[in-house]
């Protein structure tokens, strides 16, 4: 069954379709030593015919921060959509922490799905826009309200919960957005080129934060970007994708520690790892030149 993405920068996985209980729902214990996110040849064939990935294998550990990096239209957004439960395979399995997607007992809650625009709601202050999941979960208005406060004073926003969207920019914003992402305390953020439409500075900003806060929420993070910098500068591991059709074709591990500093961007590491990406990329758009017919 194909779930609706609802516009709300998460994703509110509910395989029933009605809200997710937060409190209600007992989460399911991570099985210890279990990939947080597992393809078993995961693949996808949409209605109209259209081949958007062939079986893909894939382990994101527990804590781990991996990226998809790859042109566009090679399945990154199906594969981040069939992790979220969003989209269900052709073929094939997703998992979350060992059990099928559908059957992980308050998914909505364990997982967060940030797009690249922040979707706010334009009429709601700061404050309505990061409580909306825990509203939709029937969470008490004062203690969704500390929730909130907390989430925002994690993405240092603490000052601004009364502003409207339309008062903050764009950077501002998908703070709120990664806010709202947070507010339910989820162990898995699956996050769909959330900083594409960001200026340069901004979105170097927004990178090192995020790092941050895998830190220090030992977080899992899968990632998605058409960048080689920031796919550097963010992961522990690249997995590098082509197109037509969509496929993993090749990974690179980024052995550089964290916390990593703005340096580490202009030093000659940096650059090897990313002119490897480079030639990958390369590598993988040649194959498809090959075998595209005359
Ligand atoms: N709902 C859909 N119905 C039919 N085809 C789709 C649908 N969504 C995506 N596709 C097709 O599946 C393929 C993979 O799309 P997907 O959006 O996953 O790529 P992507 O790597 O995320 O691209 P981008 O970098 O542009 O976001 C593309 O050929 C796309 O046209
Ligand atoms: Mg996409």
């Amino acid at each position: 069954m194909e779930l609706p993405v609802i516009g709300l920068g998460l994703a509110s996985a509910s395989s029933s379709g009605t809200a997710p209980a937060i409190d209600a729902a007992p989460r399911d214990q991570p099985v210890p030593n279990t990939p947080a996110v597992e393809a078993v040849a995961a693949e996808k064939t949409y209605s109209n015919g259209t081949r958007a990935l062939l079986p893909v294998d894939l382990r994101v550990q527990q804590g781990e921060f991996v990226t998809l990096l790859g042109p566009s239209g090679c399945g990154k957004s199906t594969l981040l959509k069939m992790a979220a439960g969003l989209l269900s395979p052709s073929a094939g399995q997703m998992r979350l922490w060992g059990r099928p997607v559908d059957g992980v007992r308050g998914r909505a809650q364990a997982l967060s799905f940030v797009f690249q625009e922040a979707t706010l709601m334009p009429w709601a202050r700061v404050m309505a826009n990061v409580r909306l999941p825990l509203d939709l979960a029937g969470v008490p208005r004062a203690a969704a309200e500390l929730r909130v406060r907390a989430a925002l004073q994690r993405v240092g926003l603490d000052k601004f919960e009364n502003a409207l969207p339309r008062e903050l920019s764009g950077g501002m914003q998908m703070r709120v957005s990664i806010a709202r992402a947070l507010v339910t305390e989820p162990a898995l953020l699956l996050m769909d080129e959330p900083f594409g439409a960001l200026d340069e500075i901004t979105r170097w900003r927004l990178d090192s934060d995020l790092l941050g806060l895998w830190q220090a929420q030992g977080l899992t993070v899968l990632f998605v970007t058409h960048s080689i910098h920031e796919a550097v500068f963010l992961s522990q591991r690249v997995v590098v994708m082509a197109a037509r059709p969509g496929r993993i074709v090749e990974e690179l591990r980024i052995d550089e520690p964290h916390p990593r500093s703005p340096g580490f961007r202009v030093s000659t590491a940096f650059s090897g790892f990313a002119r490897q990406l480079q030639d990958s990329l390369l590598r993988a758009s040649d194959a498809d030149n090959h075998s595209a017919p005359a």
